[in-house]
């Protein structure tokens, strides 16, 4: 069992506060293994969905950075839910510098 933690805040505004968590784990992982409404992750982690759009809080910001071509791609995807601070929780991996990383669920593309 890691010591990792993050907070997240699902479509609903209720707040997750996930402990015991382990480097490696991404946010749509762990979204789901902890019923956070919102996330879906359709594509097992791909990079090829966007089901697990969140926006980053930006304090985190500059320790999670932008996403690459790929991510950005698929995020243009969701153009309409978008923001500056967006990222696919796939593509976020859990590491000590992310410890207590707070992320709000985005809404559904329509
Ligand atoms: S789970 Fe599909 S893009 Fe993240």
């Amino acid at each position: 069992m890691g010591n990792l933690k993050v907070t997240m805040t699902d479509v609903n505004g209720t707040v997750h506060a996930i402990g015991n968590l382990n480097e490696g784990e991404s946010l749509m992982e762990i979204a789901k293994a902890n019923g956070v409404e919102g996330i879906f992750g359709d594509c097992g982690g791909g990079c090829a969905c966007a089901t697990c759009h969140v926006y980053v809080d930006q304090a985190w910001w500059p320790k999670v950075g932008e996403p690459d071509d790929i991510e950005g791609a698929m995020l243009d995807m969701v153009a309409d839910v978008q923001r500056p601070n967006s990222r696919l929780g796939c593509q976020i991996k859990l590491r000590p510098e992310l410890d207590g990383i707070s992320v709000t669920v985005a809404p559904t593309s329509n």
